[in-house]
Formats: C-alpha cells, sequence, structure tokens
C-alpha cells in the first residue's frame, strides 16, 4: 500500500503515489469515468477512476458507490487547476485501487435543499456538509487563538466548577438539578470563581460550557454555550476595553490568516473582518440612547420606528443592538449601562449609582452583543446588601462575600460567549449553527 496521507496537505504529493483513507462526498458517472469526491476530515478531492487503470472489480465498486460510503483509496496525486471543487482545490488522484469498507445506505443529506429543521435533527450527519465543516473549523481556531492570547499575556487558567450551590447571574434563568436530594444549579458563569481566583493568581480566566435557561427563541440564544471569561486584579473597565480590543482583533486576524479557504466555502465577505483592529469605537448608554432616539425620529418605516423605541433605562433589545451596531465598520463598546438591568455585582459609578461600571461589546453587522463584562463591586457592605436582594440563600455564597474581606482590591472581567462570536465571525444567521450540537428551547436532539 502507498503512503496514506491526510489530503489536507495534498499538495505535498503531487506527483507522488498515495493512499486515503474517507467517506464519499458525491460521484459523477461518465460511464468510463467515475469522477469521486473523497473528503478524509481534513481535505476533500477528486479522485479520477478510469475503467483502464483499476480492476474490472475495483472499476465496478467505484461505479456503484453511494454517498457517505467510507474507502480506501490509492493513486497518483496531480495538480489540475481546472479542479475548482474540493479542499484545497486545484488537485485530483488519479486512481488504481478502490477498496469499499462499507456501502452506506441511502443518505438522507443530498445536495437539494433541505429545511433547517430536518438538517437539525440530522446534525451527527450534517457535520460532515462543507459548510459546517468550514465553520467548525474556524470555531476551534477561534478557542485556540483566544486561549493563545491569553496564555501569552500572563493569564492563567483556572478551572471553574459546573456544578454550583448558587446562582452566579441572575435567579430566572437556572437549570436546577437534584445534588443527591439538595438543590444545585448548573454554572451560568464561572465568573464568582473566577473573582476567588484571580485574588490567587492577579490574571486568570475560565473557559467551559455554561447553562441559562432562558425562554427566549432568538436567533442569538441557546440553552447551553461556551463562555471564556478573563478576571484581572487592580483593572479599571478603561483597561479592560483597551484589553478587550487588542484580544478580539487578534483572535479575528489570525483567524482571517488560517481559514481563507473556509471563509470562501462560507461565501464571507472577509473585506468585513479585516477592518476589526483597534481601536474600538467607546460609546456611552446615554449616548447610545440618543443615537437611537434620533434614528427612530429620521426613520420614515413606522414599524421600524416602533422597534427602534426605547426608555432611558431599559435594556437594549436586539433591534437597538442591531441598528447601533449598524452605524460603525467595527465593534463597538458600550459602556455605563443602567444599574437596574444589569448584574448584581457590577460596581456603581461614582456619584451616578444609578449607572454601573459595564461595558459590553457589540459586534458589527447586526450581530449584537458578544461580550459582557464589568468593574466589579469590592465594597464589603455593598455587596453583601446586592447579594442579600438576590433572594437566594446568603450561607450559599458566603465564600464569595469573604473575599471582600481578605484584601479586597478594584478589579473588572468580563465574559466572551464563543457562540456568538464564531456567528458572527462566519456570518452565519443563525446561533445554532456555531455549536456542534445547539440545544434550544424546542432541541435537545440529537
Ligand atoms: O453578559 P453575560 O450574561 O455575562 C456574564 O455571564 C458575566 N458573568 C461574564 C463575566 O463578566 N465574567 O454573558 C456573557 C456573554 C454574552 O455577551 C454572550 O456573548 C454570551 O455570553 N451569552 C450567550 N450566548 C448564547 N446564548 C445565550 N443564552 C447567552 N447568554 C449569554
Ligand atoms: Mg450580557
Amino acid at each position: 500500500m502507498a503512503q496514506i496521507i491526510s489530503l489536507g496537505d495534498i499538495a505535498k504529493y503531487v506527483g507522488q503515489e498515495v493512499t486515503v483513507r474517507g467517506w464519499v462526498y458525491d460521484r459523477t458517472d461518465k460511464g468510463k469515468l467515475q469522477f469521486i469526491m473523497v473528503r478524509d476530515g481534513s481535505g476533500l478531492t477528486q479522485a479520477v477512476a478510469f475503467k483502464g487503470n483499476l480492476s474490472a472489480s475495483d472499476f465496478e465498486t467505484a461505479s456503484r458507490v453511494t454517498q457517505e460510503s467510507s474507502v480506501v483509496i490509492s493513486g497518483t496525486v496531480k495538480a489540475n487547476e481546472r479542479v475548482k471543487k474540493g479542499f484545497p482545490g486545484g488537485y485530483e488522484i488519479d486512481l488504481k485501487t478502490f477498496h469499499l469498507l462499507q456501502q452506506a445506505e441511502d443518505y438522507p443529506i443530498t445536495p437539494k435543499e433541505h429545511g433547517v429543521e430536518f438538517l437539525m435533527d440530522n446534525r451527527h450527519l450534517w457535520l460532515r456538509s462543507m459548510r459546517q465543516w468550514a465553520l467548525l473549523r474556524i470555531r476551534a481556531t477561534i478557542v485556540r487563538e483566544m486561549r493563545n492570547w491569553l496564555d501569552d499575556h500572563d493569564y492563567l487558567l483556572v478551572d471553574t466548577p459546573i456544578i454550583t450551590p448558587s446562582a452566579g447571574e441572575d435567579t430566572t434563568s437556572l437549570f436546577e438539578i437534584d445534588y443527591f436530594g439538595e438543590p444545585a444549579f448548573l454554572a451560568q458563569t464561572g465568573q464568582l470563581y473566577n473573582e476567588a481566583n484571580m485574588m490567587a493568581f492577579g490574571k486568570v480566566y475560565c473557559f467551559g460550557p455554561t447553562f441559562r435557561a432562558e425562554k427566549s427563541k432568538t436567533r442569538r440564544h441557546l440553552m447551553e454555550f461556551w463562555m471564556l471569561e478573563p478576571e484581572m486584579a487592580f483593572t479599571s473597565l478603561e483597561e479592560m476595553m483597551d484589553m478587550e480590543e487588542q484580544f478580539v482583533s487578534h483572535v479575528v486576524q489570525r483567524a482571517l490568516e488560517k481559514h481563507r479557504k473556509e471563509f470562501e466555502i462560507l461565501e464571507r465577505d472577509t473585506a468585513k473582518l479585516e477592518k476589526v483592529l483597534p481601536p474600538f469605537p467607546r460609546i456611552s448608554y446615554d449616548e447610545a440612547v440618543e443615537r437611537l432616539h434620533k434614528l427612530a425620529a429620521e426613520t420614515s418605516d413606522p414599524e421600524q420606528k416602533e422597534l427602534l423605541k426605547i426608555e432611558w433605562g431599559s435594556d437594549f433589545g436586539s433591534p437597538h443592538e442591531t441598528a447601533l451596531t449598524q452605524m460603525f465598520d467595527k465593534p463597538i463598546f458600550v459602556y455605563h449601562y443602567p444599574t437596574a438591568v444589569k448584574a448584581f455585582y457590577m460596581q456603581p459609578v461614582e456619584g451616578r449609582p444609578e449607572v454601573c461600571r459595564s461595558v459590553d461589546l457589540l459586534a458589527p453587522e447586526g450581530y449584537g452583543e458578544i461580550i459582557g463584562g464589568s468593574e466589579r463591586i469590592y465594597d464589603a457592605a455593598l455587596i453583601e446588601q446586592r447579594v442579600s436582594q438576590l433572594g437566594i440563600q446568603r450561607q450559599a455564597y458566603e465564600w464569595y462575600l469573604q473575599l471582600r474581606k481578605f484584601g479586597s482590591v478594584p478589579h473588572a472581567g468580563f465574559g466572551i460567549g464563543l457562540e456568538r462570536t464564531v456567528a458572527w465571525v462566519c456570518g452565519l444567521d443563525h446561533i445554532r449553527e456555531a455549536i456542534p450540537y445547539a440545544r434550544m428551547l424546542n432541541r435537545k436532539y440529537p
């Protein structure tokens, strides 16, 4: 058997005889010629079976092979610019042998159009399609580059628990579980533990799945999503914004460098991503509301006018975030939100306690919030008061309250939602494709 290669590396093997183990993506029957697209997880290439070049039985097998059958093939690699299809594209394999491992049954996902619900029901198979394959590779790079940036800037990865005794964010979206007869909750955030870890290590981050039982059926909400959360001691909101714009720009630029071809498959307009470089515009909540009022006043469409309505003091909904991000061609920071719409731990602005030292990062092109963060209350009495307002047994927070008694310091942190980031970077219409197996209001299968 010739050398086994990965199709992603096919360019290195031009002129050589190779073996590829994979799956049949597609087949075009031209009688004596069979054009078989083969994928192996790392790439996709055209394999050509010419009747005279294979044994009669191998050619016969190749002529009836079905979509997604598993195969081991060998032949000579050729560069061929006319082969546009495939990944990396521009190569083909002139087949000598064609061995079938398993002839696939009728594959439910065919090149014809399918409805999204059907595809989501078949998510375990849909992952094999080029579009899904491309975007999940970009997702992996986004994770790698987020972590690389933090590791290179001396943030320590400190893991936080998933099973927790108390709410981390709010009490309305908790998933409760039975912990040997006691109630416990799936983590909404790692933040509270991050704050303890920050006091031990200075700059930390956690990265893991988080859970929100949100009865929201929007294109931005999942019940289970991955969040990466840095937390840093002695850091102001402004310093954190400086850090966030460096961090986000790094991730986007590295994804662009590594995945030109994947972005092509996704038909993503990468010129828009190239603009994602520091500095990002920074606008206060007050200014954002003013801008929305102005936009609403100038809008002639009554439906749009209605959607843009907002009173000072309310949180932004998606139409507001969408409108705000469409005013800029970069991600934007919106800071100093009303204290009443944000989480219990956010530091009030000095002399103006109705707003807090919070900052969201809104992604452009209408994507909206991808990061939420703030300075944290570090005064013992104030945090105590806020926790008691949560209405959960105070004793579950004893450890958290202690942090303000043993060397409390100003500190800040944020959480970046992985799937919202992937949806934006990949230009997806809906967050459900940004995670391998989406958990949504009406879906936990497969
Ligand atoms: O703004 P959030 O709720 O902030 C926190 O949880 C803080 N404790 C983070 C911190 O400061 N350490 O969530 C942070 C981000 C959002 O900006 C969004 O990207 C994502 O998490 N997110 C969701 N993504 C998908 N589905 C949901 N239901 C999400 N809820 C939040
Ligand atoms: Mg938020």
